[in-house]
């Protein structure tokens, strides 16, 4: 028991938008992104980031956020859709800060939302309200964000997390957005959400600033990877995990970013809260109760019955599916099978690779599907 002691606290953080301490992965989406910082002509200079619930999506948002932290020609006002405030409050909020910071005037007076929806903005040296966008355009003047990149000046970076709860907001942006592009403005976008935005985007034309964005998927994590950061982190600990077992974690985890926090966290507190030695079996079934209680019940909430249907037929059949593979298995033509399966795809539930196949790409999903979709 002795060798257990003085074990630091978990570096797992198995909870939804906590960033990892080590992210695995994930270097090509952050190189590409770093290259747009200084490439203005990069199409990463707005860029789309989906995948399911649980992906690791605002972890990369979180990562890039950090690295451009450190450089003193960004500005990076990072927002999430579908809180209290709306995303131009946030953005105008977070734009008056750095106003404040700097002690510089104009300060932001006051944001009134219209009738629209939108948000007004007064400055203290003004009378009247200027509209969102202009409010932005002042404050890319006033620190100097026009101009040839290659005479070096500021930029700005706006990041919108779970981009599909506000729509509205993120056309407002958008709207904004190709103004700036138009008159040189140094900024650059970058939205994530489920992928159920993609198809938004195509459907909307205030939001086809996005239509030309570059375009990330999640990817599982590499498992060979996952293996090795366990084997490490215990390691660095001083806590003894074999080999195999981390090897075993891994697999487990499917490269799931959120069962890989899960797993790794059940794992740390047998061994240093009740000091005994690490079970696989016990931290699984420990991990698939939280995926149920904190992803599959919240996915249920946005499932109609048809949905629902087609997920229990597609725990019958093995690996990837067509649309035609399960006409037989329920009662529907294709074409409306073919919508369904794309509205479960949208909700990030199932997985779509090359256009038409399809996956149940969640860990411990079929369980649920079965145990909960079923009389
Ligand atoms: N690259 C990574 N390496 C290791 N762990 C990761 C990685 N990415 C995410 N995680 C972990 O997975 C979990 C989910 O990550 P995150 O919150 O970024 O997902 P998300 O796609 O934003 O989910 P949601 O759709 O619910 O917002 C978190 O516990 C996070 O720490
Ligand atoms: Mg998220």
């Amino acid at each position: 028991m002795k060798r257990y002691q003085n074990i630091p606290d978990s570096p797992f953080t198995p909870a939804f938008g906590k960033a990892p301490q080590e992210v695995i992965g994930r270097s090509q989406i952050q190189d590409h992104l770093a290259f747009a910082v200084d490439h203005p002509n990069s199409q990463y200079t707005k860029t789309l980031i989906t995948g399911v619930r649980g992906g690791g999506k605002t972890t990369i948002l979180d990562q890039f956020e950090k690295s451009a932290q450190d450089e003193a020609d960004l500005f990076v006002i990072s927002t999430t859709a579908g809180k209290a405030k709306s995303l131009a409050e946030q953005i105008l909020g977070q734009i008056s800060q750095f106003y404040q910071d700097q002690r510089m005037l104009p300060k932001i007076k006051n944001l009134t939302l219209t009738v629209s929806g939108l948000v007004a903005v007064r400055f203290e040296h003004q009378k009247t309200e200027v509209p969102f966008s202009q409010a932005i355009t002042t404050f890319m003047d006033d620190f100097q964000m026009q101009g040839q990149p290659n005479l070096a000046p500021n930029k700005l970076i706006i990041t919108v997390d779970e981009g599909q709860a506000d729509l509205l907001g993120l056309r407002a942006i958008g709207t904004a957005f190709q103004q700036w592009q138009r008159h040189n403005y140094n900024v650059m976008i970058i939205v994530a959400g489920l992928p159920s935005l993609t198809s938004k985007i195509g459907q909307d034309k205030a939001l086809s600033f996005l239509s030309r964005s570059a375009r990330y998927r999640t990817t599982p994590l590499d498992q060979d990877q996952v293996a090795t950061m366990y084997y490490q982190t215990f390691q660095t600990a001083d806590i003894p995990i074999s080999q195999p077992l981390a090897t075993a974690m891994a697999q487990a985890s499917q490269g799931y970013p959120y069962l890989v926090q899960l797993l790794g966290s059940y794992i740390w507190s047998q061994v240093k809260l009740d000091h005994r030695p690490p079970s696989l079996p016990e931290a699984l079934a420990n991990a698939e109760a939280d995926l149920e209680r904190t992803v599959y019940d919240l996915i249920s909430h946005d499932l109609t019955q048809s949905g629902k249907e087609m997920l229990v037929a597609l725990t019958t059949v093995r690996g990837f599916v067509q649309a035609e593979d399960l006409v037989s298995r329920i009662h529907q033509t294709k074409g409306q099978i073919k919508a369904i399966l794309a509205d479960l795809d949208n909700l990030g539930v199932i997985e779509c690779v090359d256009h038409d196949f399809y996956w149940l790409a969640l860990p411990f999903f079929k369980a649920y599907i079965l145990k909960n979709f079923t009389e």
